[in-house]
């Protein structure tokens, strides 16, 4: 069977975790081949380590896989976190909120002192925005909110599912943001989560510190610093 580049990428973020960490459980599928091996250590190993899911999906996951959950009411500070990405740039910018875990994955990215983004090579990018950048914003005056993303410079598309809108862990609306290309991800970031009627935004800046990328020949290649893409 030929290698699954998100599982190889998963799998070995998850070797980072020792015993007694806080761990911070990413959302979508490449993080979902993390959380399975975690499980896995902690049956075969006895790890022992406590959790923090960045999305109710992750949560349910970790829950029937036997991971021990907590919450921000017990810690302040997360050591690991292990999340996938939609783009990564060469300055480790990136585009995340595909699956709309942004505001939390942004929230336990920002309390961990260690970001492992796991990533197939197709989300390596030279620069950022050809994947739609996903924002959180209230309901009320979505619409209102939407022109002023519009007026930044995008075409603001309202997120919708089978059952109508997508609405994300917190009772929130996605708006998908095209730009195309992002020439300055901080700023952009900065003007986007000043905009009144925004909660977050999936750019996430200054936050991971180790890249892992699985390849489809089996291999993996961990960036820690940021540097050319080949
Ligand atoms: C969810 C995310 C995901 O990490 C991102 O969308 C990548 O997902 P996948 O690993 O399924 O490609 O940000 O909000």
């Amino acid at each position: 069977m030929a290698p699954n580049p998100k599982q190889i990428a998963g799998e070995r973020a998850a070797d980072y975790v020792n015993d007694d960490m806080i761990v911070g459980l990413g959302t979508g599928s490449t993080a979902y081949f993390a959380i399975v091996r975690l499980a896995d250590r902690i049956r075969r190993e006895g790890l022992r380590v406590r959790c923090i899911p960045t999305s109710e999906r992750s949560a349910t996951l970790a829950r029937e896989l036997g991971i021990p959950l907590t919450s921000f009411a017990e810690t302040l500070s997360v050591d690991v976190t292990i999340d996938g990405a939609d783009e990564v740039d060469p300055a480790f910018n990136l585009v995340k909120g595909g699956g709309g875990a942004l505001l939390r994955e942004k929230f336990v990215a920002t309390a961990s002192r260690a970001e492992l983004i796991i990533v197939d090579e197709g989300k390596l990018k030279q620069r950022l925005g050809a994947f739609p950048l996903p924002v959180e914003v209230v309901p009320f005056g979505w619409q209102l909110t939407q022109r002023r993303l519009q007026d930044i410079g995008c075409e603001a598309s309202f997120r919708s599912s089978d059952r109508g809108p997508f609405v994300t862990d917190n009772g929130n609306y996605i708006l998908d943001c095209s730009f195309k290309v992002i020439d300055d991800p901080p700023a952009l970031e900065r003007e986007i989560v000043a905009t009144c009627g925004v909660v977050e935004c999936g750019l996430f800046t200054g936050l991971a510190t180790r890249i892992i990328i699985g390849k489809s020949d089996g291999d993996v290649e961990e960036r820690t610093e940021p540097g050319p893409l080949d």
